[in-house]
């Protein structure tokens, strides 16, 4: 008889409407096959927050060993993944919050990239004059805090760029197209749009370009693969710039199985490497 699944893993997503989640989910799958002795069994939260917490009390009645969650609302969450920390080993990825109890946090620095960004609008606009709209994902959401305190840290040190509006578009590309169709007719000319995410600054991309409105500088972030992921734009010249968010998929399960394995010296925060695609 072939030997029994020795360690079962919860792995529980936010939603898989976002490419970036997708790309998630592909990395721990691709990932797990490198492992004989474990399994994974996957939840969509489908955005909403209430069903993530029901997702991950169903898998912890399914006898998982580990979770892995991608939090859609941290606050929503703390309570449901601090109960589970109690039990069971718990990485958190993507968005972190002070009030989780958890053994690792996988992630990049979101305060670096909104530096960065904020850094390449100034070389963008070579000590021009210039006005820029920011474009948020979820309110509150932990990325969008940091990204956007490293952004305006940079931007506010030069007077003579003018952060406009920020809109909250929740990462959906859609939500930033309408957005920005209505906003614009009232905006003076704008020279760089910043997104959170490339699917935001497509939707911007894209309102901009139904309305014929030229000359702007579209960046964003997450410079996923794929036909309409950030290298493509970057390459076909929709975007500017953006810059690299991994997943930190792969990461996971090889501190899970570090964590099942009961190997010592595991960190409490692993920060993942974020660069800059330019043409
Ligand atoms: C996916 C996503 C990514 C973004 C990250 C930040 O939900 O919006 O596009 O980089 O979340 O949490």
């Amino acid at each position: 008889t072939p030997k029994s699944t020795q360690f079962l893993i919860g792995m529980s997503q936010a939603n898989l409407v976002e490419p970036w989640r997708i790309e998630m989910n592909k990395e721990i799958k691709a990932e797990i096959q490198n492992y004989s002795d474990v399994k994974v069994i996957f939840a969509d939260a489908a955005q909403s927050s209430e069903k993530q917490v029901s997702d991950v009390e169903r898998l912890v009645r399914l006898g998982i060993d580990l979770l892995i969650i991608s939090p859609n609302e941290v606050t929503l969450l703390a309570p449901i993944v601090n109960k589970v920390y109690k039990t069971i080993p718990v990485i958190v990825l993507d968005r972190d919050d002070p009030d989780f109890n958890h053994t690792l946090y996988i992630g990049p620095d979101n305060e670096l990239i909104g530096r960065q960004a904020g850094q390449f609008v100034v070389d963008l606009l070579a000590g021009k004059e210039g006005n820029v709209v920011q474009v948020e994902g979820l309110s509150e959401s932990p990325p969008v805090i940091g990204r956007s305190r490293g952004f305006l840290q940079v931007i506010s040190q030069h007077p003579n760029i003018h952060v406009v509006d920020t809109i909250v578009a929740d990462w959906l590309r859609d939500k930033a197209e309408d957005q920005l169709k209505q906003r614009f007719v009232t905006y003076p000319q704008i020279d760089v749009i910043f997104a959170h995410n490339d699917d935001m600054a497509l939707g911007a991309y894209l309102a901009a370009s139904k309305l014929r409105i030229k000359n702007i500088k579209f960046i964003g972030i997450d410079g996923l693969p794929g036909s309409e992921g950030g290298v493509q734009l970057v390459n076909n010249g929709v975007l500017a710039g953006t810059f690299t968010y991994p997943t930190g998929g792969k990461d996971a399960i090889q501190y899970a199985m570090k964590i099942l394995n009961k190997e010592d010296k595991i960190p409490k925060k692993v920060t993942l490497q974020s660069r800059i695609i330019t043409r």
